[in-house]
């Protein structure tokens, strides 16, 4: 993503797939909308000489990645595009740390389409398969098992309808699960794949944290779990309960272990639930989780002064009911945690009314694309 002008001065949004630096000049297809445009790159008419030969063939082609050509700038792009993105829709806001991503942060998680003929990832900004035999931005047994998943395809060891499917490593990454879109899982073993039920498990050292195959875990999970740790642990946090809302299968009440007398998880989806309950009880962490819809579940007034609200949701951000529902908290603190810088920053106005911003940290926990993770702590406000 970046930010342009056009000829007339007027403001465009721009998608690129490859990065975009600061002063070069492009060709886009601009929709224009009232006040800006959005648009699409479609050729550099002056390119940024620091660009790098890519490190994957399919750079630019497939919707994954689009950092590849920054090389080592990646990181310090994206930090622009960030202050850019905090000082047009957060003015006033705090200073903000920034996490860089190590430059060994690899994805746990891929999807892969096979279409009856070839298996790999949609062209960007369409649904058409492009061939994959490897992908460089995948930990190594992820990418060394998509040709394995291939020849199950062909040979029809595997089910060879048209489907996606989820490649899933743990951490370490070894272990390899592909899923169906049915949910029916296999692991690889040396001599091919073999059904499965168990789950893939996480061992951070101090927590080992088990999900299903197919289930929503951190896509760079060891970078996302010591990132989140140094944010987190930096900031003063209080200590009466913990309520973990958009928990999953308990990431953060995991990651926050004792620092919390107890801790209330919720969460939609029943599967994840279940692996929260399991995970927080072997690490010998009391905590009530519950299978239920957050907005629903949230009622006026949640919480005491001593309390934490930490709230994780999807791209989309919370709704504004829910927004509504938490001006009136009881809670002390809340942590608000955001993949999608707009709706961030749109949550956080809504907030405002009754909670004051206090901290801001965003971390590059998806590398080689433009997308990043924002954390902000805040504070409930007296009125
Ligand atoms: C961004 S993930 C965060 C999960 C967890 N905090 C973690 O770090 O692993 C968002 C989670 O919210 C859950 N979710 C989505 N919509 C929900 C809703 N309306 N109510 C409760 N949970 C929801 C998803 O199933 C997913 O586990």
């Amino acid at each position: 993503m970046g930010v342009g002008r056009g000829e007339d001065g007027r403001l465009i949004l721009l998608s690129a797939p490859l990065a975009l630096f600061p002063g070069e000049q492009v060709e886009a297809l601009v929709r224009w909308k009232p006040r800006h445009g959005e648009g699409q790159v479609t050729a550099w008419t002056r390119r940024d000489p620091r660009r790098v030969r890519a490190g994957c063939p399919l750079a630019g082609i497939c919707g994954g990645c689009s950092q590849w050509e920054a090389g080592p700038l990646a990181g310090a792009l994206k930090r622009e595009m960030v202050a850019d993105l905090l000082a047009r829709q957060l003015p006033g806001a705090p200073p903000w740390r920034w996490l860089e991503a190590p430059q060994s942060a690899r994805r746990h998680r891929i999807q892969l389409h096979w279409n009856g003929r070839e298996l790999g990832f949609h062209r960007r900004d369409s649904h058409t398969v492009v061939p994959v035999a490897g992908c460089p931005a995948a930990a190594e047994p992820l990418s060394r098992a998509i040709p394995r998943l291939k020849e199950a395809l062909e040979a029809r060891v595997l089910s060879p309808k048209s489907q996606r499917w989820e490649l899933a490593a743990g951490t370490p990454a070894g272990e390899v699960s592909a899923v169906a879109e049915d949910g029916r899982c296999w692991r690889l073993e040396p001599d091919g794949w073999h059904p499965a039920s168990g789950p893939v498990s996480h061992n951070f050292g101090p927590a080992l944290l088990r999900h299903r195959a197919g289930g929503f875990f951190q896509v760079c999970p060891d970078w996302a779990w010591s990132a989140f740790g140094e944010i987190l642990g930096a900031w003063s946090l209080p200590g009466g309960t913990l309520f973990d809302l958009y928990g999953g299968v308990g990431f953060f009440s995991a990651l926050l272990g004792g620092r919390f007398r107890q801790r209330i998880l919720v969460e939609n989806d029943e599967a994840a639930v279940e692996w929260a309950r399991a995970n927080l009880a072997a690490l010998g962490l009391e905590a009530l989780c519950l299978a239920a819809d957050v907005p629903e579940w949230v009622s006026p007034g949640l919480g005491a002064a001593d309390d934490l609200i930490l709230l994780d949701p999807p791209r989309t951000g919370l709704t504004p009911e829910l927004c509504e529902k938490l001006q009136t908290a009881g809670a002390g603190s809340m942590v608000l945690v955001g993949c999608d810088g707009a709706a961030f920053c749109r949550d956080l106005g809504r907030l405002a009314p009754a909670w004051e911003l206090k901290e801001l940290a965003v971390a590059d926990l998806f590398p080689l694309t433009e997308h990043v993770e924002a954390v902000a702590l805040l504070c409930k406000q007296h009125p």
